[in-house]
């Protein structure tokens, strides 16, 4: 369960402040997905960073399973985003030298496990996705974008995420292959109970998830 209250992040410019995110309050169930829409600049990227604990809000709190977040240290929340929580960008940001599955082992690197069962497990996440084995030892450069996104997603479900945390994920992709990115994302949510936050600009894809968000200026309008 995931339950923001009063959310509030303004960022100081020069002389004048901007708040990009305005008293923004809901609630997630466990397994949900949830879709975040709105124009450029009304607030998205801030939201998502305030849920993944990249940004500490200026107010307000974001309770995750009975904790919340906003009063963690930065050693705690360290290791809180790399345990419960899947980061899938944009720009996919996979490691450019790194082959595809080993750009999954990274984060269980992290997680201490040792290689064999990093290999293991990212091997069957990549098959989860579809990457066949031959382009599962190529590096980013020599994958298309949604191949690339597809290993993006699986690194960030690498260390079985309750929440994953999407900005834009197909933003970059067509839009049929964008719709197959999200019904991947739907699924692993449904088999995984993983909790689904997306920015998305297609509201074709947004109507198919269990709740839409819409952000105006900061602000929530349900
Ligand atoms: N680090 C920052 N410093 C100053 N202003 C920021 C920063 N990040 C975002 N903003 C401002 O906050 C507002 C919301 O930005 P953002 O969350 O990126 O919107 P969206 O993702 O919906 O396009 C914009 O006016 C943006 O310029
Ligand atoms: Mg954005």
């Amino acid at each position: 369960m995931l339950k923001v209250e009063n959310l509030t992040k303004t960022f100081k410019q020069g002389e004048s402040n901007i708040t990009a995110v305005s008293k923004i309050g809901f609630s997630i169930k466990d397994g949900q997905f949830v879709s975040i829409i709105g124009k450029s600049g009304s607030g998205k990227s801030t939201l998502l960073s305030l849920l993944g604990t990249l940004e500490k809000p200026s107010s307000g709190s974001i309770v995750i399973d009975g904790e919340d977040v906003t009063k963690m240290s930065e050693h705690e929340l360290t290791n809180y985003r790399c345990k419960s929580i899947g980061f899938v960008f944009q720009s996919y940001n996979l490691i450019p030298n790194l082959t595809a599955i080993e750009n999954v082992m990274l984060p269980l690197e992290f997680a201490g496990l040792g290689k064999g069962k990093r290999f293991e497990r990212a091997k069957q996440l990549l098959d989860q996705v579809e990457i066949v084995e031959d382009k599962q030892t190529r590096r980013p450069t020599r994958l298309s974008g949604g191949e690339q996104q597809r290993v993006a997603i699986a690194r960030a479900l690498a260390n079985k995420p309750k929440l994953i945390l999407a900005d834009e994920p197909t933003g970059n992709l067509d839009s049929q292959t964008g719709k197959k990115i999200f019904d991947l994302l739907h699924n692993l949510a449904r088999s995984e109970n993983t909790t689904i936050v997306a920015v998305t600009h297609d509201l074709s894809i947004a109507g198919k998830t269990d709740k839409v968000f819409k952000i105006t200026d900061g602000k929530l309008k349900a």
